[in-house]
């Protein structure tokens, strides 16, 4: 049943005479909006566009559907905006101006995909059994999967060409096609949450080895103005080891986004040496586009993230940032008149981040397989005061905190993570893989920990008596930290070789450093004057570390072990 508007204050719009529930996707005149309320007569609903042209009066039409992502072969790669519609042939059909109320669809109707059946005719299938696969790009294998709702025995299967809406099987009396959808406000279904247990490689040293996190776990990326989050996330987005990398830009500046689009298909993935496109998806709903699809954007990129995860696979999402996604949930909650929490913010502002990043984990699906979906957001608090209330409510569900800091940016010391109040719970759970890499991992990173927390002590004392007050001993740790801090810590994204550094050599690396530390304090004891050391070749080799193979690292560490 048709209703028309009866009132409109930006991107929401009031409605009367309509039979609607609620999350319901609805034509509002040529544009397309969803149901976030019914009260009484009247229901209330955002609109995904620019509203400025409608009247009151215009129709709305109810299309009987919730808000939903298509599912299916021909995501990878794509740049899709907050409501999943797929900027890139948007732009191929009609330039750069995006015209209000386009329809096309989220997923080419028309290709084509080779389609390899796994399963055959009399199998009892379920939903999520995985019934067949499509080669989607070289690097990813895309799997087809039972519906939800569906269940019973296959009574036909085809080998074939086939495009998204062609029945590739039949299970009991219904046609399976690829193309599924699913509303992206619900969690997808899966067996049970599994304990992450295994880290998420960044190739970035002050995350890998400090502040890991774990594949399927979440963390958040708090850092003032110019810290440097956007350059880690897509560090992030290039070098983790994931097999589909999602990347929600939420509300940031157009030419921050223009940089992924035009950076993106450029970069090779270090494991596969194919472009990095071929195993990302871009959301991207950028600041001068409509707030509302900025609300629904995570959405849209978590429910395409557990869709993947539901096929086995390692699925990293990032979302930058999630401030901006809060202020689109602050306006619409204040076009709604409803009583609004701390800093103008909705009550269920926490609900609502707590329900996003719920949806992360490691988790044994439908089907059996093991998969995990890490969720790693930004926030940008004004004025980088992280006691406001998008840090804090983040904070409370996120259990890797990378605190960037205003200072280490402005002294250009990269990525800006601030090592003292940096922090991630994983470090337990992740103890055996580590150890498995070296078995002195965790110790040397405490200890090195250690060292960066003392270094923060001495400063203190060096700022009220001098350098002179402190021991040789207390001046060779500075150093040490120095090292730490400039040889291990700070990391150019920027560089060819220090933008990604395996495992292994972050664990060698530091190892020198700290059998450096040993040796020297040895030969301090034995009577070696501080300025010797320091002046020593050793020193300089230590420095190019970074850019060296690992190899030469091992060779470096023969010569620290045969100083005196
Ligand atoms: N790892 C890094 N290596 C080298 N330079 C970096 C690194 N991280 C950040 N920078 C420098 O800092 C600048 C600002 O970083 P970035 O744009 O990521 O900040 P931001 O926190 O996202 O800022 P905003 O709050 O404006 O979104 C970059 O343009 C770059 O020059
Ligand atoms: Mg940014």
């Amino acid at each position: 049943m048709a209703g028309k508007i009866v009132r409109i204050a930006g991107p929401v719009v009031v409605g009367e005479n309509l039979k609607v529930f609620v999350n319901e996707v609805v034509r509002v005149g040529e544009l397309v909006g969803e149901v976030i309320g019914i009260e009484g007569e009247k229901v209330v609903i955002q609109v995904y566009e620019e509203t400025s042209g409608m009247k009151v009066g215009d129709k709305i039409e109810p299309l009987g559907y919730p808000l939903s992502v298509e599912l299916a072969p021909g995501m990878i790669g794509a740049i899709y905006d907050g409501i999943q519609r797929p900027l890139d042939v948007i732009r191929a059909k009609t330039g750069d101006f995006i015209p209000l109320g386009i329809d096309v669809p989220s997923i080419d109707r028309k290709k084509k995909w080779d389609f390899e059946p796994a399963a055959k005719k009399g199998d009892k299938v379920s939903p999520g059994s995985i019934i067949g696969a499509v080669k989607e790009t070289p690097i990813v294998e895309h799997r087809i999967m039972i519906p939800y709702g569906v269940e019973g025995e296959i009574k036909e299967i085809y080998d074939g060409k086939f495009a998204v809406e062609d029945t590739v099987a039949v299970v009991g009396d219904r046609e399976i096609k690829m193309l599924q959808r699913w509303p992206v406000r619900r969690q997808r279904p899966y067996i049970e949450k599994l304990p992450p247990d295994e880290p998420l490689i960044t190739g970035q040293r002050v995350l890998d080895t400090f502040f890991p996190v774990a594949k399927g776990g979440t963390a958040c990326v708090p850092g003032p103005f110019g810290s440097g989050k956007t350059v880690i996330q897509h560090q992030l987005s290039k070098w983790a080891d994931a097999d589909i990398v999602i990347f929600v830009g939420c509300g940031e500046r157009g030419n921050e986004m223009a940089e992924v689009l035009l950076e993106f298909p450029e970069l090779l993935d270090p494991r596969s040496n194919r472009p990095l496109m071929e195993r990302t998806i871009l959301v991207a709903n950028t600041s001068n586009m409509p707030f509302a699809a900025r609300e629904a954007s995570i959405y849209t990129g978590i429910t395409m993230g557990e869709y993947f995860r539901d096929m086995g696979y390692t699925v990293a999402l990032q979302a930058d940032s999630t401030s901006r996604w809060a202020e689109a949930l602050r306006e619409i909650s204040g076009r709604l008149e409803e009583m609004p929490g701390e800093e103008g913010y909705p009550a269920y502002l926490a609900s609502r981040l707590a329900e996003f990043y719920e949806r992360s984990g490691k988790v044994k699906n439908l089907n059996n397989t093991i998969g995990n979906l890490t969720v790693i957001g930004s926030v940008s608090p004004p004025g980088g005061d992280f006691s406001e209330p998008v840090t804090q409510s983040t904070l409370r569900v996120t259990k890797v905190f990378w605190a960037l800091d205003a200072q280490l940016a402005y002294a250009r010391h990269f990525p800006a993570v601030n090592w003292l109040n940096s922090y991630s719970l994983y470090v337990d759970q992740l103890k055996d893989y580590y150890s498995q890499i070296d078995e002195h991992f965790v110790d040397n990173r405490n200890r090195a920990m250690a060292i960066m927390q003392q270094e923060s002590e001495l400063r203190e004392i060096v700022r009220l008596v001098g350098i002179e007050g402190l021991s040789e001993r207390d001046r060779l740790l500075l150093d040490v930290a120095g090292m730490i801090r400039n040889d291990f810590l700070y990391q150019s994204a920027f560089h060819e070789i220090d933008t990604y550094t395996p495992l292994e050599k972050q664990a060698r690396m530091l190892n020198v450093i700290l059998l450096f530390y040993d040796k020297a304090l040895e030969a301090l004891s034995g009577g070696k004057l501080l300025s010797e050391l320091e002046s020593s070749k050793l020193v300089s080799k230590i420095s190019e570390m970074k850019f060296k193979e690992i190899n030469e690292i091992e060779q470096l560490e023969k010569e620290i072990k045969e100083m005196s």
